[in-house]
């Protein structure tokens, strides 16, 4: 009988109720539930191997991951061989090859010591390259009922029992002392749940991965070991080939855990206290940081405005007398570089695309993280957040048109034809290409991370039907609105600008603006790193959202203080500067993954560490541009206002 599927809105609602809080944000689950019936069979999907951390390990060995069905693991294949799974454009862009796999599971029926397939033969060079993978602590990752096979663990800090997804593929010794064991053996115990009659789910899923040389096929039906235990487990030899049989049982375990709620013990948050008391410690030093900035600010410039505008007036009462007092030599501060702080910036064209690219961004990342809080990114289904990302960005490529020519146009632009061709096409060209050149690295590894050359294509069409063609629209747009009208005339001469004091030097002013955005968002970063980089669920969306509206704070606040300095100090160059020092934050964001590396990562080989430093320097150099942008739009603004409030003749 095939197995059907019921009305999603209960699971829906269930999840709107049982929603495990801010802290890992709540989800709606994303596929309709999956029903079975008594004895109907259910598929095991299995996904690429992946590098892990394990026990006794400090360091994640790897960078690549590896198509299940490599030549060299001998794993076992469907009789008709194995078939891809349809999967989303986001789920193959961060690497997941799902396919169909001999495993015979059904509902609710209790199998021991099952074969899935004759015994295999491991040569000597599989056997070394096997091993390798052993000792780099692969683990393998299967699906049943889009769900990941996993293991539990133990929360140390406060003994809460949680899952994470993916055994491993045998057992290391990480001194190095004992032979590395392949797993052979998987008893697979999963947790089910009657939903209604005949209706049964598959709510959880463990494997305990076990080994033995015994295990065989004898005249057609599987033996196994009274124990698979690891520590006499199969060893392969690197001298002589070895025959291995894989085997595994299933175990099915009635369960009260309902569909809705099956994902939680996945997105278990490590210590929820220290998470929280840390992001609170930063929102209070980023709030307190923003007021007193604020507060400062806005008192200055009361006073600036007051004394300026007073002196106004006083010069017009003394203008009849024709005297002119000294008083207009001592005026100093910001207003003197009126006639200049709307002059435009060296490179109007390269700064307004940057721009234009930033707010792109900054709408992406924010709907994302918006759409991940309400809960439309299930977890379950696979890739959506990076499929999300992605169309989210190409449809934003209209703000980025408009916004580009808006600013163009403000800073008195006439390159109007490269301005259109080069928004939507020179960041990502770069992003694409950075991305296509780390590939080939994946690609020349063999390992199965590598996106598929169909799938870049399908991402370079979306890109030219929908993006190019959405960003002329919004360029058309803002090239016919009116101009932005500037509050005070630019003067034909420029002004001579001061040498400044040392603090204003560009490079140390940078650095210093450049830690404050980065310190709102480095409590999470840690995760995201996680997630990235040891396939980790990350499911702290709220966080994320705090986090991120914080760094939006700092990254404006700050720029917009030392923005104020440097007007003072008579220099009107604040385009450029605003941006960079703004997008100085992305400095420390590369600094950070370094550190990460030394922390937690140990390539075996250099072409990882050639990955991990590309991937860490694509994401920098994007985050430059968004914090960039937002702190040359909060300096726009303030630049705008302020000038606005003073009298100018
Ligand atoms: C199957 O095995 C599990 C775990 O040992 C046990 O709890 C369950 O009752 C068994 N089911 C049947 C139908 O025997």
């Amino acid at each position: 009988m095939a197995p059907h599927t019921s009305n999603p809105l209960p699971a829906i609602l269930g999840a709107l109720v049982l929603a495990p809080g801010l802290a890992s944000a709540f989800y709606l689950p994303g596929a309709a539930p999956t029903s079975y019936q008594i004895n109907d069979r259910v598929p095991l999907h299995v996904n690429h191997l992946t590098p892990a951390d394990a026990p006794g390990y400090r360091r994640v060995q790897s960078a690549f991951s590896f198509d299940y069905y490599r030549p060299e693991f001998h794993f076992c294949q469907p009789k008709d061989g194995p078939k891809d799974q349809s999967e989303s454009l986001g789920s193959i862009l961060f690497g997941d090859r799902i396919q169909t796999s001999p495993f015979e599971l059904y509902m609710g029926k209790n199998e021991t010591c099952k074969a899935v397939c004759e015994e295999a033969t491991f040569g000597t060079q599989d056997a070394r390259t096997v091993n390798l993978r052993i000792l780099q602590n692969y683990n393998l990752n299967w699906l049943i009922d889009g769900l990941p096979a996993g293991q539990e663990r133990v929360d140390s800090t406060n003994g809460e029992n949680f899952e994470t997804p993916g055994f491993p593929l045998g057992l290391a010794d990480p001194e190095g002392k004992k032979p590395p064991v392949l797993n052979n053996h998987y008893d697979i115990v999963i947790d089910y749940h009657k939903a209604s009659k005949d209706m049964y789910r598959v709510v959880g899923i463990l494997v305990y991965p076990g080994s033995s040389m015994e295990n065989k096929v004898v005249d057609g039906k599987a033996q196994c070991a009274a124990s698979n235990d690891q520590m006499q487990g199969v060893v392969l030899s690197e001298e002589s080939p070895t025959k291995v049989t894989y085997t595994y049982s299933v175990y099915w375990r009635p369960s009260s855990t309902s569909f809705a709620t099956r994902w939680d013990r996945y997105l278990h948050v490590y210590d929820p206290r220290i998470h929280w008391l840390s992001l609170i410690n930063s929102a209070v030093i980023v709030c307190v940081l923003v007021g007193m900035v604020a507060a400062i600010l806005i008192r200055t410039l009361r006073k600036d405005i007051a004394r300026y505008n007073r002196l106004d007036i006083a010069l017009d009462d003394l203008s009849g007398t024709g005297v002119v007092e000294d008083g207009v030599q001592e005026d100093s501060g910001w207003k003197l570089v009126h006639g200049d702080v709307f002059r435009p910036p060296k490179n109007p064209l390269f700064l307004s695309i940057l721009l234009g690219n930033g707010a792109q961004l900054f709408m992406m990342t924010g709907f994302t993280i918006a759409f991940a809080l309400l809960g439309f990114l299930s977890p379950s289904s696979r890739g959506f957040l990076g499929t999300v990302m992605i169309l989210l960005y190409t449809v934003f490529g209209f703000v980025g048109g408009y916004v580009s020519s808006r600013i163009y146009k403000f800073f008195g632009g006439d390159a109007w034809k490269q301005l259109f061709t080069y928004t939507p096409t020179v960041l990502p060209a770069a992003i694409f290409s950075i991305f296509f050149l780390l590939n080939l690295f994946v690609w020349a590894r063999g390992a199965s991370g590598a996106v598929p050359f169909t799938t870049m294509l399908v991402l370079v069409g979306i890109w030219f039907v929908i993006s190019v063609p959405l960003s002329f629209a919004g360029s058309w747009l803002g090239f016919k609105s009116g101009n932005i009208d500037t509050p005070t005339r630019t003067n034909q001469i420029p002004r001579q600008i001061p040498t400044s004091g040392k603090y204003m030097k560009p490079i140390p002013s940078m650095l210093v603006v450049g830690i404050l955005p980065f310190g709102a968002i480095f409590v999470e970063l840690y995760f995201i790193m996680n997630s990235i980089w040891f396939s980790k669920v990350y499911y702290m969306f709220g966080f994320l959202f705090v986090c991120y509206g914080l760094m939006i704070m700092t990254c404006a606040a700050t720029t917009v203080l030392m923005m104020y300095f440097l007007l003072c100090a008579e220099n009107y160059h604040w385009q450029w500067r605003s941006f960079c020092t703004a997008g100085a934050s992305a400095v420390y964001v590369f600094a950070y993954s370094l550190l990460y590396w030394a922390r937690t990562l140990g390539f075996a080989s250099w072409t990882g560490g050639v990955l991990y430093l590309g991937y860490s320097a694509l994401i920098s150099g994007i985050f430059f541009i968004l914090t960039g942008t937002i702190g040359f739009f909060a300096t726009w603004l303030f630049v705008l206002r302020i000038y606005g409030s003073i009298k100018v003749d």
